[in-house]
């Protein structure tokens, strides 16, 4: 991992500090250094600034640490410090106009400034989901989705993957990641399998590597921003695969599969744990006391912060909104930040009550602001609490759109080749490439990039798989028609990039048919009746049911959700590099069989861990 610049912490922490009191952003005036209180000195052990922060703090200054708001419900950046606010967040597509990256950076100082005009002028910390790149962001890198990575079998690749991220999630100030999922996708029904590295527990733990990337040797270091463990715990276990719902297991089971890439994500420092919607055998994880409190906190030894999901408290009790019995059973339960995200000022109001009626005792109230406080003093937020403009230049980088296609090359998985009509010659072929997703960026980055769901079409700059096919291509000649009109007998190959298109969570789920849809079955039909040979690149973000088609297709490529180089696909198409990718999930015969999984004695069409080689020579 490439090495984060060290520095002399004491001088560098002192010259901050004098340049924050001659710019005002510190919590005294110009209070000569001996006076300055302990909090504010960066040469003190961050115990130490805990405590006199701590001391310092009103019940309001501690309610509102606890409390993260979305971006959108500011209506005024003079609520943060009025209200104490400790976090906000950008839900998925929640961005500021123009939405640049410098935009970004100018809207988190903007609301850091607000955060420091408060008393003990507390920073804010700021959250958003860049669960493959900087994905809010347009212009960003946007990398291959978790399932993809989970293929690439290359923890090392990953951890790079997570600096890079850091650094361009840095670069527009924000210093918290709601990543990684550490979900152990079991049914490929869920609609957020794609966001698991696989449905092996090992598999999942082996990929925390991105956490060392995300949070760097030291959360102080340039471009480090706090992890996610997410989300805890049976997010991906749930029956039927359907999101949201609950996980029937014993606590053994439980154990085996979903708590493994927690414990190893707890060993590599991870910075905060999001719990998950879903429950277990009935209980919703958002009020479990034993999981939360005496397994993670207590058992597992996790030091970070625990954060509610979005309304994760609201939906305690199945009905919507929260009541103050949701406030004090996630709060008691263990968790340390709620993301309300709208109505926070009637949650300080419900959670203040809760407190003065004793149902939430002072000593949880000060575990949860020790904690968040923690990582606030080690990400340094004290003491450099704005945007970093050396790293804004990293967003969309050169350098990170070269590691993203070397993600997507290992990310491939060649699932059959007949007759070696792969790879394709780069000199005197004729390609005809069709399929609604082999022109198209937002479809090949799937949901969670640019807005929450994802959509179709040029959303972001990038290469798509046509433009990487075209690019590499020499004298072979590429023709593209999206439904395949105009294929005849005369072409030599046809590519037919076709799948899913984007979508995110619940919206994903697919409790019915796991087919290919009508347009798709409609254009490979067309191409398999020209008598050329037919190679199919799958670009979805799970396994699809496609054993009735695979025997008119010669060769199949899964491609996953790449985002935006689609030039490594093309890379592996003609061979520039010969395919090293292994399924992170078991490929079902019918969707009849979900759940499917490795060990569990069915027979499926490729097993986990399957992925074909070009054969040299
Ligand atoms: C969502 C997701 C979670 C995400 C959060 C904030 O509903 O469940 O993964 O981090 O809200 O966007």
């Amino acid at each position: 991992m490439r090495p984060r610049s060290v520095r002399r912490k004491t001088l560098f922490a002192a010259l901050a500090a004098t340049v924050a009191l001659v710019s005002g952003a510190t919590t005294v005036s110009a209070a000569p250094v001996q006076h300055r209180p302990a909090y504010l000195d960066a040469g003190k052990p961050v115990p130490v600034r805990v405590a006199d922060l701590l001391s310092r703090m009103s019940l309001d200054d501690k309610l509102g640490q606890m409390t993260q708001a979305e971006r959108g419900a500011i209506t005024d950046p003079a609520d943060i410090a009025t209200h104490r606010l400790g976090s906000l967040l950008s839900g998925g597509g929640s961005v500021p106009t123009p939405n640049t990256a410098q935009s970004w950076a100018d809207m988190y100082d903007g609301f850091q400034r607000a955060a420091l005009t408060s008393p003990l002028r507390i920073p804010i910390i700021y959250g958003v989901d860049a669960v493959h790149g900087h994905n809010n962001v347009h212009g960003a890198t946007i990398f291959p989705h978790n399932i993809g990575l989970g293929a690439t079998r290359d923890p090392k690749l990953v951890g790079r993957i997570g600096d890079a991220v850091a650094d361009e999630v840095s670069g527009t100030g924000v210093d918290w990641d709601f990543a990684p999922c550490l979900c152990v996708a079991r049914n490929d029904r869920w609609g957020r399998t794609y966001e698991s590295f696989g449905e092996t527990p090992e598999l999942a733990s082996s990929m925390t590597t991105i956490i060392d990337g995300l949070q760097g040797r030291s959360l102080s270091d340039k471009g480090s921003i706090l992890a996610t463990a997410k989300h805890y715990v049976g997010d991906g276990g749930t029956t039927g695969g359907v999101d949201q719902g609950n996980t029937e297991l014993t606590e053994q089971q439980l154990r085996a599969i979903h708590l493994p890439p927690f414990q190893a994500a707890v060993r590599r420092g991870v910075g905060s744990v999001m719990i998950s919607y879903s429950s277990w055998n009935g209980v919703k994880m958002h009020a479990n006391h034993y999981l939360i409190t005496d397994v993670l906190k207590n058992e597992l030894r996790f030091d970070g912060f625990v954060v509610s999901d979005w309304q994760g408290i609201d939906k305690i009790d199945g009905q919507e909104g929260f009541t103050a019995e949701e406030v004090s059973a996630s709060i008691n339960a263990g968790v340390d930040m709620v993301m309300v995200p709208y109505d926070y000022v009637r949650f300080l109001d419900t959670l203040r009550g809760e407190v003065a009626a004793g149902r939430i005792p002072m000593s949880r109230i000060d575990d949860a602001n020790r904690r968040i406080l923690t990582k606030k003093f080690q990400l340094g937020l004290f003491e450099r609490p704005f945007t970093d403009r050396r790293l804004t230049p990293t967003v969309g980088s050169a350098q990170h759109r070269a590691l993203a296609r070397q993600a997507v090359r290992e990310s491939q998985v060649l699932l059959k080749n007949d007759g070696g009509v792969l790879p394709l010659g780069k000199n005197g072929q004729k390609i005809f490439v069709a399929g609604k997703n082999a022109d198209d960026i937002g479809n090949q980055s799937g949901g969670w990039t640019i807005t929450w769901q994802g959509s179709s079409g040029p959303i972001t700059p990038g290469t798509t798989i046509l433009q990487g096919i075209r690019d590499t291509a020499r004298s072979s000649a590429v023709t593209y028609d999206r439904n395949g009109a105009g294929i005849d007998g005369s072409y030599d190959v046809a590519v037919a990039v076709v799948g899913e298109t984007p979508y995110a969570e619940f919206m994903g789920d697919r409790p019915a048919g796991m087919g290919l849809d009508a347009e798709d079955l409609a254009t490979l039909q067309r191409l398999k009746e020209s008598g050329v040979p037919v190679v199919v690149v799958l670009v979805s973000g799970r396994p699809l049911d496609i054993a009735a088609e695979l025997p008119g297709w010669d060769a199949l490529l899964a491609s996953w959700l790449p985002g935006t180089e689609g030039g490594g696909v093309a890379d592996v198409l003609f061979g520039d590099y010969n395919p090293t990718g292994k399924l992170p999930v078991t490929w079902m015969r019918s969707a009849a069989q979900q759940p499917i999984n490795v060990g569990d004695g069915q027979d499926p069409l490729f097993p986990y861990g399957y992925g074909l080689r070009y054969r040299r020579g």
